[in-house]
């Protein structure tokens, strides 16, 4: 990227084959001097949505610095290097977070250990980074009393406290309101698609596991959805475009929310993945468009329940399994509680809370 001047008073970027003028007002609004912008915060102390008809009267380049006087009568000079990691920052970030599709032979599978300044560390970042990758993490080492998890997800960002409070016990109990409080057996799933907006990131940490069984898996929905895309397009369309409602009830709330099991963004690129079969309810559309609708569904679970997608690991005391709900399945193993003791602690947080910690990471390391 660079910055060039033109006759005018315009400035001018460059970035490859391309090169536009850059808008006086956009200029005016990175003014950046102590009157205009308060230190602490990076807030601004005047408001640029008031500005009209703002010229560049005056333009300099001097020591990498934009010399500038704008038709207001403010002047100010404007680090050329803080223009260009405003283009290269958010491009970096991009990339980052991008996933890296995977199925069962995933390998390159990195561990971390928890330790004193876990969340300030660098050690934090490179989570962060193959959170983003990878979809989930697993921490071990991560200590199991005075439920933790809370401290760890608030440490991240803020936790998202639900109607199962600010974190929920997994473990077999008398009448529970959700199967996860059962020995059952649970197939892939994402969590709670009945809520609004749907908790983007679910964390479990893992107290106690005496029993055979309960072993955790994971698929990659993303991975899942694009060979349904490659295999059965007919399929793949259909799960895109019928919005099923989801539904959770107990004796204090009803909770509902509606969406596609394949929902994609502006660009037809995979933006969300939602399953959960004990909680489905598809509208009563026209027979045959609903018979499309049933083998679409039919042939998804297969592949989020074969071989070729699903992991499966233990959960080991200490172990914290972190994961993207917007993208990955998880489910276990049904047990024998009669076994020993199984006990998970889990909870969720957004994406506010990963992307922030991870901006904050970047800035301090990079
Ligand atoms: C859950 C869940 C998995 C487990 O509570 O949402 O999927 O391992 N639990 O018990
Ligand atoms: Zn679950």
């Amino acid at each position: 990227m660079k910055i060039e001047l033109e006759q005018n008073n315009k400035v001018f970027i460059f970035e490859g084959s391309n090169k536009w003028e850059l808008h006086p007002i956009w200029l005016r609004e990175r003014v950046s001097e102590k009157e205009h912008l308060d230190k602490n915060t990076e807030q601004r102390l005047f408001d640029p949505s008031f500005l009209k008809d703002i010229k560049i009267n005056k333009v300099n380049i001097i020591n990498k610095l934009l010399d500038i006087e704008f038709s207001d009568g403010v002047k100010s000079k404007i680090e050329i290097d803080k223009i260009e990691k405003e283009f290269n920052s958010d491009a970096f970030l991009k990339d980052l977070i991008k996933p890296v599709l995977w199925d069962s032979n995933l390998e390159d599978i990195k561990n971390f250990k928890f330790k004193d300044n876990f969340f300030e560390s660098d050690e934090m970042l490179e989570l962060l980074k193959s959170f983003y990758k990878n979809g989930f993490v697993v921490i071990s080492n991560v200590p199991t009393k005075n439920n933790f998890i809370v401290k760890f997800a608030n440490s991240i960002g803020s936790i998202r406290r639900t109607n199962f409070g600010e974190y929920f016990n997994v473990k077999s109990k008398p009448n529970p309101n959700d199967l996860a409080y059962t020995p059952l057996p649970l197939s892939p799933h994402t969590d709670n698609p009945y809520r609004k907006p749907i908790p983007n990131i679910q964390l479990l940490h893992c107290i106690e596991n005496e029993v055979s069984g309960g072993y955790s898996t994971l698929v990659d929905g993303f991975s899942v959805a694009e060979s349904l895309k490659k295999n059965h397009p007919n399929f793949f369309k259909v799960l895109t475009e019928v919005k099923v409602k989801f539904r959770f009830v107990d004796k204090d709330v009803v909770l509902e929310n509606v969406g596609q099991l394949i929902e994609l963004d502006e660009e037809n690129k995979i933006k969300q993945v939602r399953f959960s079969t004990r909680l489905d309810f598809v509208p009563a559309l026209e027979k045959e468009k609903l018979d499309l609708y049933y083998q679409a569904r039919n042939k998804i679970s297969e592949i989020y329940n074969s071989d070729k997608f699903l992991i499966k690991f233990k959960l080991m005391p200490g172990d914290l399994l972190m994961m993207d709900n917007y993208r990955l399945l998880h489910g276990r193993t049904e047990f024998n509680p009669n076994e020993g003791n199984r006990f998970l602690q889990g909870c969720y947080i957004d994406y506010d809370s990963s992307e922030g910690k991870l901006r904050h990471l970047l800035r301090k390391f990079i």
